[in-house]
């Protein structure tokens, strides 16, 4: 377990997650690495990563987890909690019209491992779920947009914006002021609520904010940020309408995600098969 890793010649698999740049170039007989994540852009970013097959984790644990917070805060919005919780603070018993979900329109912003699970389960609850990605997708119960011509009618037609992109050099910073404009206005919530639990490099903070504040935006749940910790400065923090967790939306633990790596390295070494491999230069 690093920092002790004995002889350095005698490790074969690496499994890591945000190890300091340059620590897997000096394992000389490395074979592949494993990822204890979904997210690779950390590794990626590390201009010495070693050119072995490098697997992510895809794991029913961490879409599990993933589908429960995305489910959770779709839910705390579309049942306007915050509004609630804010009136039991004053002792105000008052009830407000409850659209239903199928008046909810939740678009879902990558169909990958973690966002066609979580769009499936939203389309379960009955609201009217799409999804974006970069290739042609067919999900049964989901609209399905993709690439660069079908964003704007994807944003179009969303009220609730859940992303679950990974970050790359295509998609960093795609949630700006231009993308927010675009969300539905007409919606039955009142204003579009945007929940991002795929990296902080997705999103321009000072974007997000100025479109709460000018009403373009109506809520946030926010469980990544463009700095984490999320600096104390951050009026995220204190905004009645956003909603922060400190980056653990699909917390899943190492052991879990083991037993499914150990599977890997079994069949990797008879077979010399290995799944969820990284496109390094797609980025994910
Ligand atoms: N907050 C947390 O605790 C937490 C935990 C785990 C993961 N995550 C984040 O969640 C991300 C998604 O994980 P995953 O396992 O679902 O990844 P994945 O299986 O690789 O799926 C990524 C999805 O994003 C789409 N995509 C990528 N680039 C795109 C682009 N330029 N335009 C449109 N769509 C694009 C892909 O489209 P195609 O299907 O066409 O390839 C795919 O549908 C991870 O990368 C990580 O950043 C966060």
């Amino acid at each position: 377990v690093w920092p002790d890793l004995g002889d350095p010649a005698d490790i074969d698999y690496a499994l890591v997650w945000m190890p300091e740049p340059g620590v897997l170039a000096n394992l000389p007989a490395l074979k592949a690495i494993f990822n204890l994540g979904a997210g690779v852009d950390h590794l990626l970013a590390d201009p010495s990563l070693p050119k072995v097959p490098l697997a992510r984790t895809v794991d029913p644990d961490m879409a599990m987890r993933m589908s429960e917070y995305v489910v959770f805060h779709v839910l705390l919005h579309h049942r306007q909690h915050l509004l609630y919780a804010a009136q039991q603070r004053r002792q105000q018993w008052q009830g407000h019209p409850q659209p239903a979900a199928s008046e909810v329109r939740v678009g879902v912003m990558g169909l990958g491992s973690l966002g066609a699970d979580a769009a499936r389960k939203l389309s379960l609850l009955g609201f009217a779920t799409a999804g974006w990605s970069r290739s042609e997708k067919s999900l049964a119960g989901i609209d399905c947009f993709h690439g660069t011509d079908g964003l704007k009618p994807f944003l179009n037609r969303t009220d609730i914006l859940v992303v679950l992109l990974p970050a790359t050099d295509r998609t960093k910073g795609i949630i700006d002021a231009r993308l927010l404009s675009s969300l539905a206005q007409d919606g039955v919530l009142g204003g579009p609520v945007l929940i991002n639990a795929g990296r902080g490099a997705l999103q321009v903070e000072a974007d997000i904010e100025a479109a709460l504040d000018s009403g373009t935006l109506k809520a946030a749940s926010l469980d990544v940020f463009e700095e984490e910790p999320l600096p104390p400065s951050s009026p995220l923090w204190h905004h009645p309408n956003v909603v922060v967790t400190p980056h653990n939306a699909a917390d899943s633990g190492a052991l879990p995600l083991c037993r499914g790596i150990l599977e890997q390295i079994r069949t990797f070494e008879s077979s010399g098969i290995l799944r969820h491999l990284v496109d390094r230069q797609r980025g994910y």
